[in-house]
C-alpha cells in the first residue's frame, strides 16, 4: 500500500481525564475500574505543550474528552488557552453534558463552538438504566442552552443499543428535524462485557432501516478534518443524521486522527493496542525537538497499523474511560 494513499493526520483527540460522572454500562469495567492518581495525569501546562507541538506537525483541529472533561477543574481557562495556540483552528469538546447548564456559557466565551454531546435516550428511566445516573433533565437543558448561544455545530452521540434504546431511534433522530443539529448513531463497539455486547449491538444498517421512513437521504460531503460519520440530509430537516459503524464498515482508510489518554500516552490506533507515551519524556525534561520527533514517530506507527483487520486480537487497550472514545 502506498503511503500517500493515507490521509492527512490532522485531528488529536486529548482525555483530560479519566474520572466521569456517568457510568454508562457499555464504557468499561466499572467495578474493576482503577481511577489513575492525580499526578499520573498530564498537567494542562503539559497538555499545551504537546499541543503546540502536536500543531506544529500539521494538527489542526483538537478534540478534548475524558472520562467527562468539564468535570476537571480549570477547563475552561485551558480551553481559552488552546484556542489561542497558533495552527489549531478548531477545538472541540465531547462532553455527556450534564455540566452544560452551568458550564455553556464560559465555555462558549472562552471560543468554543463545537460541541458533541452523548445522549442514548430521551426517557428518563432508560436514561438511568443506561448511565446509572439521574441526569438527563441537565442533559436536555444544556443541550436547549448550547443552541441558544450559538454553539455550531452540535452534535449528538447516540450509541445504538439492541432491545434498549431500538424502539426510540426515531425520537432521536427527530432531535435533528427542528433543531440545526447533527444526530449520530454509532455502533455499539465490545469494550466493556462481551455478553452485554453480543446482547445489545445493532448493525447501523438496521439503524439506518428503521430510519427510511423520514423519506429519501442525501449524502453529505465531508470536510478535510471531518470524522467517519456518513452524513445525511433528510425531507425537512434543519439537521442531519450521521451514520457511524466503526465494527461493520471499519474506516482505517480515512482515519486522520491520533489519541492522548489522561496518563500521556499516544495511541496511534483506537483499536490498535500500541501507545506512544510522551508523560515521561515530558517530565524527564525532553526538548521540543524530540517531543516533535517523537509524535512523528507516533505518526508512522499509524500509517503501520492503519488498514490492519480489526479487532484481530482481544482489546487490551486501556478503557473507553481513559480514552475518550
Ligand atoms: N461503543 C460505542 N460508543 C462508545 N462510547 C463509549 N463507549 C462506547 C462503546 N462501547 C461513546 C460514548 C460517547 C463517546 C465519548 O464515546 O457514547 O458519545
Amino acid at each position: 500500500m502506498q503511503e500517500d494513499a493515507f490521509p492527512e493526520i490532522n485531528y488529536l483527540r486529548l482525555s483530560l481525564t479519566d474520572r466521569c460522572n456517568l457510568r454508562c454500562f457499555y464504557c468499561t469495567y466499572w467495578q474493576e475500574f482503577q481511577k489513575l492518581p492525580p499526578g499520573e495525569i498530564l498537567t494542562y501546562e503539559e497538555l499545551l505543550r504537546l499541543a503546540g507541538v502536536a500543531a506544529q506537525a500539521g494538527i489542526r483541529k483538537v478534540r478534548l474528552t475524558g472520562g467527562e472533561p468539564l468535570t476537571r477543574r480549570g477547563v475552561v481557562q485551558f480551553l481559552a488557552r488552546l484556542c489561542q495556540i497558533p495552527g489549531i483552528r478548531e477545538v472541540c469538546l465531547t462532553t455527556n453534558g450534564v455540566r452544560l447548564p452551568e458550564m455553556a456559557s464560559d465555555l462558549y466565551q472562552a471560543g468554543l463552538r463545537h460541541l458533541n454531546i452523548s445522549l442514548d435516550t430521551l426517557q428518563r428511566s432508560r436514561y438511568r438504566r443506561i448511565t446509572g445516573q439521574d441526569n438527563l433533565l441537565e442533559v436536555l437543558a444544556g443541550l436547549e442552552e448550547a443552541l441558544d448561544l450559538g454553539f455550531h455545530p452540535i452534535k449528538i452521540n447516540c450509541v445504538v443499543l439492541k432491545s434498549i434504546n431500538d424502539g426510540e431511534l426515531l425520537d432521536l433522530a427527530l432531535l435533528a428535524r427542528d433543531r440545526p443539529l447533527q444526530v449520530r448513531f454509532i455502533e455499539l463497539m465490545p469494550t466493556a462485557h462481551r455478553r452485554q455486547w453480543q446482547r445489545h449491538f445493532m448493525p447501523i444498517v438496521e439503524a439506518r432501516r428503521r430510519l427510511s421512513g423520514l423519506g429519501p437521504a442525501t449524502l453529505v460531503a465531508s470536510s478535510a478534518t471531518a470524522g467517519p460519520a456518513r452524513l445525511f440530509r433528510y425531507p425537512g430537516f434543519r439537521g442531519e443524521l450521521g451514520f457511524i459503524s466503526p465494527l461493520s464498515q471499519h474506516h482505517c482508510l480515512s482515519c486522520n486522527r491520533v489519541r492522548l489518554t489522561a496518563a500521556g500516552k499516544l495511541r496511534p490506533c483506537l483499536l490498535g493496542n500500541s501507545e506512544i507515551d510522551f508523560k515521561g519524556p515530558l517530565r524527564q525534561g525532553a526538548s521540543d525537538r524530540l517531543l516533535a520527533h517523537l509524535f512523528q514517530e507516533a505518526l508512522h506507527l499509524k500509517a503501520f497499523e492503519t488498514g490492519r483487520p480489526l479487532m484481530k486480537s482481544p482489546w487490551t487497550g486501556a478503557a473507553m474511560a481513559s480514552i475518550g472514545g
